[in-house]
């Protein structure tokens, strides 16, 4: 069934309360280090103003406070920045609820998150917490494309009361994601990262089947080097992993490339001895902490001739410069490839951004655990509640 959108209803003279993903990185004074989602959340409330909302009420939440008030996640610097990207003055809320809604055109309530209720695993709790948002408005739109995968007042239980859609950013995340894990132009080659294989397990063996080939790396590849019944060193290895592995390997047809060579160090640090080993001299006392020249050699020429790509997870230690050569060349061979790139937000779209690389790559998602959920083949929560809320409210213009 088709998601609702904002071209599905008339939203003049309405309010419209907008669940968007403010979920920022802050320092450590609270300052906002990446306003990538608030630029992302900017068509959406365009879209509402240029077609005569009465007022565009924003919610999010920021960080996880657990239910209280906590001083350096109150979303103050939010609104500010968010105003300085719009152009326009943006009136934020001293809590989300019990207040007076303000005048202007946009507002943004406070942390959601400082209220239990937004979370809670008691239904009703959450939908008491859902109508009072609900009453703010004639309309909800759900943009937070990041939290999406959450069973959340302001992202699931809400669309039992108001008639609702998707915003312009959560469309167009499913749109590309989902239009290229359904026909992918071929070769179609994703690359897994990260540490371990049973955070990624789901996504592999979705992925094994609609893909030409599977590129490994990161700390996930010792588990199944250990399965194979290779040296791993001190290297990182899901023991209650290893049948699976072995498993994944034997069936996958050919599909999965694991490295060939590692960089291995004595410790996780900028200066400690480290080499290069193939895979079959892995010293029993290092760590590997990157993949090696022959294997970035080796995935730079499959993915050259790729028509999509769908990238999540590093390849090794990238927070430590010398370990982030595998993975910024990863980032390099997704921007120079002319077919379609994806990258499933997280560690790996860091990777890029620190590149500057961004504009060169088709999608970034705005959601790490939300588009994981896509490759696993898993639908978000939220989005069929909106689907739901669709057939119950069906006003269309
Ligand atoms: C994210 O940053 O992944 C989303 O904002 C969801 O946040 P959460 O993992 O705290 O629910």
């Amino acid at each position: 069934m088709a998601v609702p959108i904002l071209d599905d209803y008339n939203f003049r003279n309405k309010r419209v309360l907008v669940r968007v993903d403010f979920n920022v990185p802050l320092d450590e004074d609270g300052d906002i280090t990446n306003d990538k989602r608030l630029r992302a959340a900017i068509p959406t409330v365009r879209f509402l103003l240029d077609n005569g909302a009465q007022q565009v009420i924003l919610m999010s939440h920021l960080g996880r406070p657990n239910g209280e008030v906590v001083e350096k996640l109150r979303v103050n610097k939010v609104a500010e920045r968010f105003s300085e990207l719009i152009g326009q003055d943006v009136a934020k809320t001293d809590d989300c609820v019990d207040i007076d809604m303000p005048y202007g055109k946009i507002v943004l309530l406070e942390n959601l998150r400082f209220h239990k209720e937004e979370k809670s695993k008691d239904d009703w709790e959450r939908q008491e917490f859902a109508k009072t948002l609900a009453d703010y408005a004639d309309y909800y739109v759900n943009d937070a494309f990041g939290t999406c995968h959450r069973r959340h007042a302001s992202v699931y239980d809400i669309t039992k009361y108001l008639p609702s859609c998707a915003g312009r950013l959560v469309e167009k995340e499913l749109k590309i994601i989902g239009n290229a894990l359904a026909a992918p132009q071929r070769p179609f080659i994703a690359i897994m990262g990260g540490a371990k294989v049973s955070e990624k397990l789901g996504a592999i063996k979705h992925l094994l089947d609609k893909v030409d080939k599977l590129l490994l790396g990161g700390a996930m590849v010792f588990t199944f080097f250990k399965a194979m019944g290779k040296e791993t060193g001190k290297s990182i290895v899901e023991d209650d992993m290893l049948n699976l592995a072995k498993e994944l390997i034997d069936t996958s047809g050919g599909k999965i490339i694991l490295p060939v060579d590692i960089v291995a160090a004595e410790k996780a640090d900028a200066e400690s001895n480290s080499d290069v080993f193939s895979i079959d001299k892995m010293p029993e006392d290092w760590t590997g902490f990157d993949i090696g020249p022959e294997t970035i050699n080796t995935f730079k020429n499959i993915l050259k001739d790729a028509k999509t790509i769908v990238w999540n997870g590093p390849m090794g230690m990238f927070e430590i410069e010398r370990f982030a050569v595998g993975t910024n060349e990863i980032a390099n061979a997704m921007a120079e490839c002319s077919g379609i790139t994806i990258i499933g937000g997280g560690d790996s779209a860091a990777a890029v951004e620190k590149l500057g690389i961004e504009d060169r790559i088709t999608h970034i998602s705005t959601g790490g655990a939300a588009a994981l959920e896509l490759f696993e083949g898993n639908k978000l929560i939220a989005v069929q509640a909106l689907q739901k809320n669709y057939l119950k409210f069906n006003q269309p213009v």
